[in-house]
């Protein structure tokens, strides 16, 4: 039997229309709105469309978007400058840097030197700190949205054995962290697999739940599935299609037509795990706001 779809669209349709009600109600409150900062350095496509997408959905739901577009010159100095100048400013929630940012500026330095009170990515090693210790505070997008999807449709994760496929700090290590905390949303039993892992077909068989966060099409074949088994797509890759007007077509980490016939649940790429990674950006902005202008 063919799986279900999980309709990632759909679900951040939702819970977009609670965070403009949300935001409403916060700015019929206080006059105030919640603000997020977008840096790009460079022209990179793919950052250029991610961070384009990003700022209409702050116009859509009434987050003011301060847009900070810098040339791929932009010197090191220059950027944490314009970081202090964003901690500083009182209308400003939540800052986000793009990643990839141009090899001659230190990522490291500049996510840390971004106030742990305004990374809405989660990527300040204070932060990542308190995700790992369970402690309260902002979660990383694409993890959240994945821990959402698999609660709107009604997956249990107390108990399942987990497979995350990737090690990266944006999702794979922190998707793994979160889902092996002793919550409601947590409590799962957790294998991180990698480049390194010898017999990777034996791990994700075992996966009750599987999550493919490699970067590489075609990661995940049928073969490597459990009948039944709920599977995750995190993958965003461009694969070139010259007779398409853009030139490019999305595919996930997942060969999708066959996996969606041994699977019980799959996301598909796109309108999976991608429509989610922006609403819980949203969703965290808001939240940063929040604590912001009422202390809550
Ligand atoms: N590049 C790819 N994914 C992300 C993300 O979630 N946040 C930022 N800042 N850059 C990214």
């Amino acid at each position: 039997m063919s799986a279900k779809i999980i309709d990632g669209k759909l679900a951040a349709a939702n819970l977009r229309a609670e965070l403009k009600a949300n935001i409403a109600e916060l700015k019929a409150q206080t006059g105030q709105v919640p603000g997020l900062a977008v840096i790009l350095v460079g022209d990179d496509p793919a950052s250029q469309s991610y961070v384009t997408a990003k700022e209409k959905a702050c116009a859509e739901i009434g987050i003011l978007s301060v847009d900070n577009r810098l040339p791929a010159t932009t010197s090191q100095d220059q950027l944490l400058d314009l970081i202090h100048r964003l901690n500083d400013r009182p209308d400003v929630h939540g800052i986000l840097a793009q990643l990839p940012l141009p090899r001659h500026l230190d990522e490291s330095l500049i996510c840390r030197t971004i106030s742990p009170e305004k990374d809405v990515d989660c990527f300040h090693p204070v932060n990542v700190g308190k995700l790992m210790l369970g402690e309260a505070g902002f979660l990383p997008c694409t993890p959240h949205g994945i821990v959402k999807l698999l609660e709107i449709n009604g997956v249990q994760t107390d108990g399942a054995h987990v497979v995350v496929v990737g090690r990266s700090n944006i999702v794979g290590k922190p998707i793994a962290n979160m889902l092996l905390q002793k919550c409601p949303n947590g409590n799962a039993t957790v294998t991180l697999c990698h480049t390194h892992t010898r017999n990777l077909a034996e791990f994700t068989r075992q996966a009750d739940i599987l999550i493919a966060a490699a970067g590489r099409p075609h990661t995940i074949s049928a073969d490597m599935v459990k009948a039944g088994a709920v599977v995750i797509d995190v993958g965003v890759n461009r694969v070139p299609t010259p007779e398409l007007p853009r030139g490019y077509r999305l595919v996930g980490d997942v060969d999708f037509e066959a996996v969606k016939e041994k699977a019980a649940l799959i996301t598909p790429v796109p309108g999976g795990v991608g429509p989610m990674t922006i609403i819980m950006l949203l969703y965290n902005t808001v939240y940063s706001a929040r604590r912001h202008i009422l202390g809550a």
